[in-house]
């Protein structure tokens, strides 16, 4: 049996055998080339969310597909009972390219904010000194395990699956003085994301970042920043940071570090590496050949390809480009993020999740994060003439809604939230008077 290209047959069975924890949009992807994907009808797509900044490369690199391919010929799994040259060298690498001494993998974001969390605490208690507190951000997303759950500063993640773990306390972002007022001598880390990106990337200040870590040099605290979302060129740097200049004590990588091949990091000082002793932590997966594999192969396409240099460039121009239509529509309202993490936001005219499906009915992929804001994060390859691509077409489409109320997608707009199909606009390729297939009641926002 094969549903590879029978959609009705692969929402039937999601609907039936998966956990129903996401509302997917009504499309599947068989297969990825560059900056497209390519559905089960073989549509294609600009993918302008990039699997939700991981698709580094893009799809099917042929580097990173050489890469993988070999080293799932010569050896996948092995444990950490042994050395493993890939891992050896990825850690060399990432140390290199950072401020970092020392790496430990794992398998996700969340798992290397776990390792975050445990070794900061680890790292007082072997220094024999009480401090176990960890402060975040309100409006902060660091994962779904329980630790990463917590850390968290949104009630909404964790409120049915209480009682979460003790010792974290929430402030305000971007607010030194709340961070002070909330700093006690248990105090052991403040942990950040430099933009928090699934909360409608929000980019912090430069001078709170300073002032954080200043605090952080007084107090004896440590610094984590969460780049699970931020790291590996997302931001025209290798690294968020180095666009602040300040350095943390402990940073967490995910999402584009294997380029689609699931794998986290944590990366620490030798002095913060004090917290973890033999057996303290571990994986089993963590840090195996395939997935190091992949990591080395997209560290080294970044020098191969300049790929930051691409990032600038593509950024520069979809700032210009976006702000040119923030100057045009009223409905945009704010243009924000850094690199190529920018989150388009808009008021109460135009509904996120409305717009999202506007443009994957033309053929972009973006994401839809609260009511208000469109996130895109796209391949760190997207030339150009793609994002200009994006651009005609966004601008279109807030031109047509501009254009009356009986316009269909000022309707699809405004049908969001609704319960049954909205009227929409019909695909570029198709007669004018068909309409787009039926969609589910879209959740508010997209969940990472
Ligand atoms: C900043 C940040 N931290 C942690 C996570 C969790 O990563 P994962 O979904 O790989 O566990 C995410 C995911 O979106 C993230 O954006």
């Amino acid at each position: 049996m094969s549903i590879e290209n029978d959609l009705a047959l692969i929402s039937d069975f999601d609907k039936n055998y998966c956990l129903q924890v996401f509302a997917p949009l009504p499309v599947a992807f068989v297969k990825g080339k560059g900056s497209y994907l390519y559905d089960t009808q073989g549509t294609k797509y600009l993918d302008m969310i990039g699997g939700i900044a991981v698709n580094a490369l893009g799809h099917g690199n042929p580097k990173l597909v050489s890469a993988i391919s070999k080293q799932a010929k010569d050896l996948i799994h092995c444990s950490n009972y042994y050395y493993i040259p890939q891992r050896s060298e990825l850690a060399y690498r990432l140390c290199r390219a950072s401020f970092a001494d020392k790496a430990f993998f794992c398998n996700s974001g969340a798992e290397a904010n776990e390792a975050a969390i445990k070794i900061a605490r680890g790292y007082f208690y072997y220094k024999g000194e009480d401090k176990t507190e960890i402060i975040t951000a309100e409006m902060s997303f660091h994962g779904r395990t329980y630790g990463s759950m917590t850390a968290t500063g949104q009630e909404k993640f964790s409120k049915p699956f209480g009682p979460i773990v003790p010792g974290f306390k929430y402030v305000p972002y971007n607010d030194v003085d709340a961070i002070r007022l909330a700093i006690t001598p248990k105090t052991a880390a403040i942990m950040l994301e430099l933009i928090q990106g699934e909360s409608g990337v929000r980019p912090a200040d430069v001078e709170y970042v300073k002032a954080v870590r200043e605090l952080c040099n007084e107090k004896g605290i440590l610094l984590i920043f969460d780049e699970v979302q931020t790291g590996i060129g997302r931001t025209g740097k290798m690294f968020c940071y180095q666009n602040y200049g300040v350095t943390p004590d402990i940073m967490t990588l995910a999402k584009g570090l294997g380029g689609g091949v699931p794998i986290g990091a944590m990366l620490c000082t030798d002095e913060v590496a004090t917290g973890f002793k033999v057996g303290d932590h571990g994986s089993t997966f963590g840090g195996n050949p395939l997935a190091c594999a992949a990591g080395i192969a997209v560290l080294e396409y970044f020098g191969e390809a300049n790929l930051l240099d691409n990032v600038n460039l593509v950024s520069a121009f979809l700032f210009e480009k976006l702000n040119k239509l923030k100057n045009k529509y009223g409905c945009v309202t704010s243009v924000r993020g850094l690199g190529l993490l920018i989150g388009i936001e808009f008021d109460e005219t135009v509904i996120a999740s409305g717009l999202r499906e506007e443009l994957l009915r033309n053929g972009f992929l973006v994401s839809a994060i609260g009511r208000s804001v469109i996130r895109i994060a796209p391949p760190l390859i997207l030339t150009k003439s793609q994002a200009s691509s994006f651009i005609r077409t966004l601008d279109s489409l807030l031109s047509t809604r501009m254009g009356g109320k009986s316009n269909p997608i000022l309707n699809a707009f405004k049908n969001i939230g609704r319960k049954e199909a909205p009227v929409v606009k019909a695909p570029a390729e198709a007669k004018p008077e068909e309409t787009a297939p039926a969609l589910p009641a879209p959740a508010e926002d997209d969940l990472d």
